[in-house]
């Protein structure tokens, strides 16, 4: 019988948790025995109690560590890194050959993956899963974009010195708010869906052609601007744009920022720095009181100004939290842990673990193992960072 196991997590701001009392459930029915830290699900509203309930043995002190040194698989949310209840790195805490299901970050972790790999465990990076139609139960990009996209646009709307519907009052008329949406992804789409709800006018930009139709869909107004060849890049992602190319973007939808009460900007390119979407100058020429939300803060940032946090720049506040996800703890976990849950049932049917190279979505996802990083590009940077 596999033993899971699901730890706190120990990163700044990490509210989340990578299994719920339903995930533990479905698991120990398949045949998993199932261990969980104390105190792992509090800040995403599961109680210990719960956990014990689904089937779950829920350890401390001493009980931690082994938890991390006997798991066959553990289960996190954030990269491994420092924990004080092993006393050292989290990666070193577990046993070679074990499976580590988890975001890696693995462009800017490279010291982490580099410990998994020389620890020779096999780690499943959530955000290297492939978005083939067959994975899409597994894709927590996908799930956890979507409540950023939300929330972005509820911390904007209560930032905001103004109404976001049109309202007709016995005062007159108060005009809706204006929101500018750049990058029209998951969390950009869930945004103007959330912006229109709310009675915003809501316009948008993106690179990719392709979402045009989708944008429309759901109210919003697109923004076209000429390009001699499309946006898109590889896996339906985007490209990065030439330096022209930019240029021409920013001109095209400056007027539209320097007239919106809100810009929320989501755009990212795989594997690359956040594209500079709003320039310093685009904020200083904003209005008064307006607010941008900086979803590509931990990428850099689509906002030259931008800093992790909230800050007023030229009287424009730019709220760039790092994790807004985990300020939905209790649905973000929900999901995530679903998500968890499919990608660990793949392999692990009857509770026994059997990892399948051939198969597209372990492939895929395989970030180490071992003794071997095996997504090229890490492999890539971590040569090029010990050279
Ligand atoms: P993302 O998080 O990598 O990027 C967000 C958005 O920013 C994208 O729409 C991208 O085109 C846009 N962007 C990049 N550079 C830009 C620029 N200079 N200006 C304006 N926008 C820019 O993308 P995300 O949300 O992770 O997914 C992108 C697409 O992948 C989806 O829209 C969908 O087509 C596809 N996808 C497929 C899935 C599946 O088949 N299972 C699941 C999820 C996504």
């Amino acid at each position: 019988m596999a033993k899971v196991f699901v730890p706190k997590e120990r990163a700044e701001g990490e509210t989340r948790v990578a299994a719920s009392p339903e995930t533990v459930k479905r698991l120990v029915k398949e045949g998993f025995e199932v261990v969980v830290e104390t105190g792992a699900g509090r800040r995403a509203s599961f109680v210990d109690s719960q956990y014990e309930a689904a089937g779950a043995k829920v350890v401390s002190g001493d009980a931690v560590k082994a938890g991390w040194a006997e798991a066959d698989v553990v289960v996190k949310v954030a990269p491994v890194g420092p924990n004080e209840s092993v006393g050292g790195h989290e990666a070193d805490a577990m046993r070679e050959g074990a499976v580590l299901i988890s975001f890696a970050n693995p462009h800017q972790e490279l010291a982490g993956v580099a410990k998994l790999r020389d620890r020779k465990v096999s780690a499943l990076a959530m955000e290297l899963v492939p978005r083939i139609s067959r994975a899409q139960s597994m894709d927590a990009l996908s799930s956890q974009a979507s409540i950023g996209g939300y929330k972005a646009v509820l911390l904007a709307a209560a930032k905001l010195d103004k109404y976001c519907p049109l309202l007709m009052t016995a005062a007159g008329t108060i005009q809706p708010a204006r929101f500018v949406i750049m990058g029209a992804g998951v969390a950009g789409l869930q945004a103007i869906a959330t912006a229109r709800r709310l009675g915003a006018i809501v316009e948008v930009s993106d690179v990719r052609p392709a979402v045009k139709e989708q944008v429309e869909s759901l109210g919003g107004k697109f923004i076209d601007f000429p390009m001699d060849e499309s946006g898109e890049g590889q896996g339906g992602y985007a490209r990065e744009l030439t330096p022209e190319q930019l240029k021409a973007q920013q001109a095209v939808v400056r007027k539209r920022v320097l007239e919106a009460d809100v810009v929320i900007t989501t755009a990212l390119i795989p594997g690359r720095p956040a594209p500079k979407l709003i320039t310093a100058d685009m904020v200083e020429e904003m209005r008064e009181g307006a607010v941008i939300v900086d979803m590509a803060i931990t990428a850099g940032g689509n906002c030259e100004l931008s800093e992790p946090g909230e800050t007023v720049k030229h009287g424009v506040t730019i709220i760039a939290h790092p994790n807004l996800p985990g300020t939905l703890p209790l649905d973000a976990s929900l999901m995530y842990a679903r998500n968890v849950q499919t990608l660990l049932l793949l392999f692990g049917k009857g509770g026994e673990i059997k990892l399948d190279l051939e198969d597209e979505i372990i492939d895929g996802a395989l970030l180490t193992h071992d003794g071997k990083v095996r997504h090229a590009p890490t492999q890539q940077a971590l040569t090029g960072a010990q050279s």
